[in-house]
Parts: structure tokens; sequence; C-alpha cells
């Protein structure tokens, strides 16, 4: 078992293929908790997490978003289309599909975000009625979502995925809601790769943002989980295997930004 940062234990029993892990926050002692534990950091932290997600990565986080966006723009600009954002938190991803969807200038496809924070989903909503958007957003766990199966065309996940307590079930439910030729996208953390630059963004990664994040938030315990959190979480290519594991299809990722960000993109 390995001992994070903060304290709190992730299990990655890699080698097992049937006991894929999730995130242990510092205290949690099983899957239930750990939910609960994730759910209480994000509504405890939503008021400043726009704020501090723009500042602490110097606004790449909207750079990555887009770029996610830009990817799926034949899925996003077809009216006829379903599509779900997982942990959406305050909706940033899936507001970037609705603009990337409004570059066809016909009818915009039905877009969802859902997360198990309610404050997170409040201040979502608060953003999408300040700009007329037309996305839903409702409160779902992403352990067991509120929906049939074969649903959605597109279903993401951005920097939401390392946060469930159970990584197979949250594959299973994704593959589950996505009805087959569908596409999956998963943007995530991952410890950047070698050379000076990675181990600059390592030392502002692991060394200052989370007492930045911590001072500006009031909760040092959500900025020191990040770091320690994804230096917990599986390789990319570790991820790959899951998905594939969990019938996905045609599993790839690509390393952005020193490989500090990962996307994986499948069909179900
Ligand atoms: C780091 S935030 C990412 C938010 C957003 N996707 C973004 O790009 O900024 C992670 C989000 O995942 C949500 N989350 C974690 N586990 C979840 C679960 N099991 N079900 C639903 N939401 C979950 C948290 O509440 C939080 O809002």
């Amino acid at each position: 078992m390995a001992r994070a940062a903060n304290g709190g234990d992730v299990v990655h029993r890699v080698a097992q293929r049937d006991a894929l892990p999730g995130t242990r926050p510092a205290g949690s002692k099983d899957e239930r908790e750990a939910g609960q534990q994730v759910r209480e950091m994000f509504g405890r932290i939503a008021p400043r997490y726009d704020f501090l997600n723009h500042f602490l990565s110097a606004s790449f986080d909207k750079l990555w978003r887009k770029r996610v966006a830009r990817r799926f723009s034949a899925i996003l600009q077809n009216p006829s289309v379903r599509v779900l954002d997982l942990c959406c938190g305050t909706g940033d991803l899936v507001f970037s599909f609705a603009k990337e969807a409004r570059k066809s200038r016909g009818a915009a496809p039905e877009l969802l975000g859902a997360d198990f924070a309610l404050p997170m989903l409040e201040l979502a909503r608060q953003k999408n009625a300040a700009t007329q958007g037309k996305v839903a957003f409702l409160g779902g766990d992403a352990l067991a979502l509120p929906f049939a199966d074969s649903k959605f065309d597109l279903v993401s996940v951005a920097f939401g995925f390392r946060n469930l307590a159970n990584y197979q079930g949250g594959l299973r439910e994704m593959r589950r809601v996505l009805r087959p030729g569908g596409a999956l996208a998963i943007l995530e953390f991952c410890e950047p790769e070698r050379g000076l630059l990675a181990a600059l963004y390592r030392f502002y990664f692991v060394r200052i943002l989370p007492k930045i994040g911590g001072a500006i938030s009031g909760s040092g315990e959500a900025y020191s989980y990040l770091p320690g959190s994804v230096a917990k979480f599986p390789r990319p290519e570790i991820l790959k295997g899951w998905m594939e594991q969990a019938g996905f299809k045609d599993v790839k990722y690509e390393r952005w930004t020193f490989g500090a960000v990962a996307l994986h993109t499948a069909v179900r």
C-alpha cells in the first residue's frame, strides 16, 4: 500500500485485473468514505475553485479544455447528439463544448453536466444563466449514474476521474451510458516527463501550488490532496490498459504541456 504525501492511502493493484483501485483521501477507510470526503472537499473549495484553477495553471486549464472541445468538434456540431460531462464541477469543460458547438451556427446538441458536489453545480448553473447558456446541470454520482443505458454519444471527464473512489466502477458506468460507437474523453493530470522544465513544473506543483492554493481557498488539505493524488494516479499507459479491460476500443492517449496532462480517448 502506498502512503500519499498528505497521509492518504491509494492502493494500486495494477497487477490484479479485477481489483482496480480508487482514490482514498487521508483518513478514508473505504470507497464510501472516500467518496464522501471528495464531495465535501470540492464543496468547500467551490467558491475559489475557478479563480485558483486559472491562477495556479497560468490559464493553461482553459487551453486544455478548449483543445478537448476542438478534438470532438464533429460530434459537438451535430445537433442530434447527446453529450454528458461527468464530474463537471463549475462546468468549464461543457461550456467549452457549447462554444465549439456554436461554431456550426446550427442547433446545439443536448449538453449535460453532472457532479455530486452541489456547491460546484450551483456555480455552474449561475455561469450558465449569466451566458443564457443551454447546458443542463444535475446532481449525480459518476459511480451510479441516473441515466439509461446507451443514452450518450460523447461522455467526458476533466480532472475528475482521478478523484473517483472506484476507477473500475467509473469506467463501467461511462461505458454503460455511452451508445455503441460513442466516444469517451478523459482529461487528467499526470506526472510530467523528464527534463528541466518538467522538473521545474514538478517543483511548482508539489512545493508551491499547495501553499498558494491552501492560503487562498482556506483548505490546505484540498491543495495537498491534488499533487498527492496525481503522484498516486497510474501512468497513462496503465489507464489505457484499464480502459481496454473495461471494454473500450481504439483507446489512445496523448500528453500535453511537458506531459503534465493526458487526454485519453476511446470508443465504446
Ligand atoms: C477537479 S474537479 C474538476 C471539475 C471540472 N471537470 C473541471 O474541469 O474543472 C473534480 C470534480 O469531480 C467531482 N467528483 C469527484 N468524484 C465524483 C463522483 N463520484 N461523482 C460525481 N462527481 C464527482 C467533484 O465534485 C469535483 O467537482
